[in-house]
C-alpha cells in the first residue's frame, strides 16, 4: 500500500446522469464477513464482497494469520474459519493502509486472543484517534501499546484473560462499539455496550447470522464471552455509501434518473435518504426485501430542485459517511444549509469539514466551517483545482460536483477512491459524468 502512485481526476463540466448501476459491495459489511467468516467453524460463502483495498487489507491481515481464504473472484469469497482459537501469529506486522475499520476492529478483536500483533497504517490512519478503543478494551485487560499521541502503530501484546465490561460509549461510533463487542467473545461474563445515538449495527446483525446471541435492549448490546461462530452465507448489499455519489449527482443534474439496484437501507445506514428528500429530493424505494438479515431495495432518483435545510442532529450518525456529498448537494441548493453535531468529520480519512470548506471556497460557494459542522449557501458553482487529501470520499463528490460547474473541476490526490469504490470512474462515465483519471509524477 505505500509508494502509490498519485492520480488526479478531471471532470468536464456539465452533463447529466441516468441508467441503472450496481456500486460496489457495502465496505462495512465486507469487513465484517472476512472476520467472523475467519473465527467461525467451517466454511463461509461471500457474494458482493467488495474488492476494494479497505476490504482487502483485513482479508489480507486473516490470510497472515492463517486463515485458508480463496478469492475474491467477482465478489465471491470462500473462508475457510479456523475458529475461536485458530488464528495463527502473524510474522509481520498487519499492514491496514487507509482502514479504520480494520485497525480498530481487529483491535477489538485481537486483543484477548494470546497473540503478539502489530497493527499499522498509511499516513492517514496514523494520524487517527485509537484512545477511543484503546481506553475500553484496557479496561477490559487488554494490553495495547500506540504512540504519545495515541495513534498507530497499535501494538497487541498476548493476553488470554479479558474481562467483560458495561461501557457506554463517548461518542456515537460504531467502529469503538464493535471493537468492544469482538473483544467481549473473548471475555468472561457479559459485555455491554451503550450508544449515545444509533450507529451501524452491521456487527451485531452478523454476529446473530453466525448463531452467536446479541442481545439488544434500545441503546444497549450485549454479549457473553466464550460461545462459538457458525459458518454462513453473506451475501454483501451494494453500498449505500457509494451509491449516494450518484443520489447527489443525480439529484442535481438536470434530466436525470437513475436506478441503484440492491442497495443496503439498513436503518442505522439511511440518513442520506432522509436528508435529500428533506432538501426536496425525488427518492423512491423499490423491491425492498430482507437479504441475510440485512434490508434491502432499488433506489430511484430523479432530478429535482433542492432547498438548503438546517440537517436534523439525530441524522448525523445514520449519514455520517455521506455529508462529503452532501455537501456537494447543499452547494447546488436553494438557500442555506447548516450541519452542527458533526464534530466526528473532522477525525475521518481527512478533516472532512475543513477540506470540504476549502474546495468548496475555491468552486466559488460561500462555506463557513465551525467545530461541529458546516454553514453552506448554495450558488454558482464555478471550475478549479481543488486538493481531496487522499480522502476517497472528497475526491467523488468533489467530481460529482463537476455536474453543475461553469468549468472544468481538477481534483488532486483520488488514488484512495480504490479503498470503498474501484471502477468508480468507469461506472462515473457510463452514467454521464465526463471524467478522465491520470497520472501525476
Ligand atoms: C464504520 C463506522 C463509521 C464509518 C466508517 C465505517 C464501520 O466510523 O465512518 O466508514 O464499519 O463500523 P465511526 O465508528 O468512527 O463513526
Amino acid at each position: 500500500m505505500q509508494g502509490k502512485k498519485s492520480l488526479k481526476y478531471q471532470v468536464e463540466p456539465g452533463g447529466s446522469l441516468n441508467g441503472t448501476l450496481r456500486v460496489p459491495g457495502d465496505k462495512s459489511i465486507s469487513h465484517r464477513s472476512i472476520m467472523l467468516g475467519s473465527l467461525a467453524d467451517g466454511v463461509t460463502e461471500v457474494t458482493g464482497f467488495l474488492e476494494g483495498e479497505d476490504s482487502l487489507a483485513t482479508l489480507n491481515a486473516f490470510r497472515a494469520m492463517g486463515v485458508e481464504i480463496e478469492g475474491p473472484h467477482a465478489g465471491q469469497v470462500s473462508i475457510h474459519g479456523v475458529g475461536m482459537h485458530g488464528l495463527h501469529e502473524p510474522e509481520a506486522p498487519l499492514d491496514l493502509g487507509n482502514s479504520g475499520t480494520s485497525m480498530r476492529l481487529l483491535s477489538g478483536l485481537l486483543a484477548g486472543q494470546g497473540l503478539a500483533v502489530t497493527l499499522t497504517g498509511d499516513s492517514s490512519l496514523s494520524g487517527r484517534p485509537m484512545m477511543r478503543v484503546i481506553d475500553p478494551l484496557t479496561r477490559m485487560g487488554a494490553i495495547i501499546g500506540a504512540t504519545e499521541t495515541g495513534t498507530a502503530p497499535l501494538i497487541i501484546s498476548p493476553n488470554r484473560h479479558l474481562k467483560g465490561i458495561d461501557y457506554p460509549l463517548p461518542m456515537a461510533s460504531a467502529q469503538v462499539k464493535s471493537a468492544v463487542l469482538l473483544a467481549g467473545l473473548y471475555a468472561q461474563g457479559e459485555t455491554t455496550v451503550t450508544e449515545p445515538a444509533p450507529t451501524r449495527d452491521h456487527t451485531e446483525r452478523m454476529l446473530q447470522g453466525f448463531g452467536y446471541p446479541v442481545k439488544r435492549d434500545g441503546s444497549r448490546a450485549s454479549l457473553v464471552g466464550g460461545g462459538a461462530l457458525k459458518a454462513c452465507r453473506i451475501d454483501v448489499p451494494a453500498d449505500i455509501s457509494s451509491a449516494t455519489f450518484f443520489l447527489v449527482g443525480v439529484s442535481i443534474a438536470p434530466d436525470s434518473e437513475m436506478v441503484l439496484e440492491h442497495v443496503g437501507i439498513n436503518p442505522t445506514r439511511d440518513g442520506v435518504i432522509s436528508i435529500l428528500r428533506l432538501m426536496g429530493a425525488d427518492i423512491e424505494i423499490e423491491n425492498e426485501q430482507v437479504v441475510g438479515g440485512e434490508p434491502v431495495a432499488d433506489i430511484r432518483v430523479r432530478s429535482s430542485r433542492l432547498h438548503g435545510i438546517d440537517i436534523p442532529e439525530d441524522l448525523v450518525p445514520l449519514a455520517i459517511d455521506e455529508f462529503p456529498a452532501l455537501f456537494i448537494a447543499a452547494a447546488c441548493a436553494e438557500g442555506i444549509t447548516r450541519l452542527t453535531g458533526a464534530e466526528e468529520l473532522r477525525v475521518k480519512e481527512s478533516d472532512r469539514i475543513q477540506v470540504m470548506a476549502d474546495g468548496l471556497t475555491v468552486l466559488g460557494i460561500e462555506a463557513e466551517p465551525t467545530t461541529d459542522g458546516l454553514k453552506i449557501r448554495g450558488g454558482r458553482i464555478t471550475g478549479g483545482c481543488v486538493e481531496s487529501h487522499g480522502d476517497h470520499r472528497i475526491a467523488m463528490s468533489f467530481a460529482m460536483a463537476a455536474l453543475r460547474a461553469s468549468g472544468a473541476v481538477e481534483i488532486l490526490d483520488c488514488a484512495n477512491v480504490n479503498t470503498s469504490f474501484p471502477g468508480f470512474v468507469h461506472v462515473a462515465n457510463q452514467s454521464g459524468l465526463h471524467i478522465r483519471q491520470s497520472e501525476v509524477s
